[in-house]
């Protein structure tokens, strides 16, 4: 049974359409890398299934539950957690204020404990706790924002562009974070430009064009295909 079921789903933003039929799954510790050029929809699949978008068709199922039409409060409760593209952080807060937004649901007294789970993934923040997020560069954002969206210990983590306009090494660095949220047995759903290196760490990938699923595998199989290579990995 997986995870996180969409199953033919047909969704957009008020009568245009942008996904059609799309159908994705992932498994439990699985990490399933989006891919697809710019405007393929992959922002619009991560908002549908958090809820922000409802499908006009199609389900979306989690943990066997139907989510579809669901709000982002209640599947946030759910243990399915988003770190959106843009604004993913309070930049007025502080690296600790931002962690405690996204322990919102969970009682004040086992703030301090999470925290120091999510410190573990991200010892660079431990050391600024008391900065303000704004003052942060881009990588400590997105650190500040992967760990906030942690902050409930979710069982699946969607990402979109977590590496957005950071530097190779900060690239790397990020990658290196994911692989080690994923080993704690979070699932990790990540929407990647960075197709090549996000297949060579994925499980499975699925490749979206024009809002609809145009191929899917394994990571290595992705990257073995000549199609692939040549359309999306610029080979
Ligand atoms: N809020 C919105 N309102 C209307 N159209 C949108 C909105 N957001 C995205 N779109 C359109 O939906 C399509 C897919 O966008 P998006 O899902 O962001 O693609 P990707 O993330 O793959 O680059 C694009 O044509 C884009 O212009
Ligand atoms: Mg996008």
């Amino acid at each position: 049974m997986p995870l996180l079921k969409v199953d033919d789903v047909t969704a957009g933003y008020g009568d245009m359409e942008i996904l059609r039929n799309v159908r994705m799954e992932v498994a439990e510790a699985e990490v399933v890398a989006l891919i697809g050029p710019n405007g393929a929809g992959k922002s619009t699949l991560m908002k549908t299934v958090f809820g922000l978008l409802h499908p006009k068709s199609g389900t979306i199922t989690y943990k066997d539950r139907p989510i579809h039409g669901h709000e982002p409060h209640d599947i946030v409760g759910l243990g399915l957690c988003y770190v959106p593209q843009v604004d993913n952080v309070f930049t007025t807060l502080t690296v600790e204020e931002n962690l405690d937004m996204g322990g919102y649901l969970l009682p004040d007294s086992q703030l301090p404990e999470r925290r120091e789970w999510v410190y573990e993934f991200f010892p660079r923040l431990r050391e600024r706790r008391r900065q303000r997020a704004g003052k942060m560069s881009g990588g400590e954002r997105q650190m500040v924002a992967m760990g906030s969206a942690l902050m409930l210990e979710p069982q699946l983590l969607l990402l979109d562009e977590p590496s957005a306009g950071l530097s190779p090494k900060l690239v790397d660095e990020i990658f290196d974070n994911i692989q080690n949220i994923n080993r704690a047995g979070v699932a990790v759903l990540m929407v990647e430009q960075n197709a090549q290196k996000s297949l060579e760490m994925a499980h499975r990938g699925y490749v979206l064009a024009n809002g609809e699923n145009r191929f899917d595998g394994t990571g290595r199989e992705l990257l073995a295909d000549p199609d692939v290579a040549r359309l999306y990995l610029g080979g």
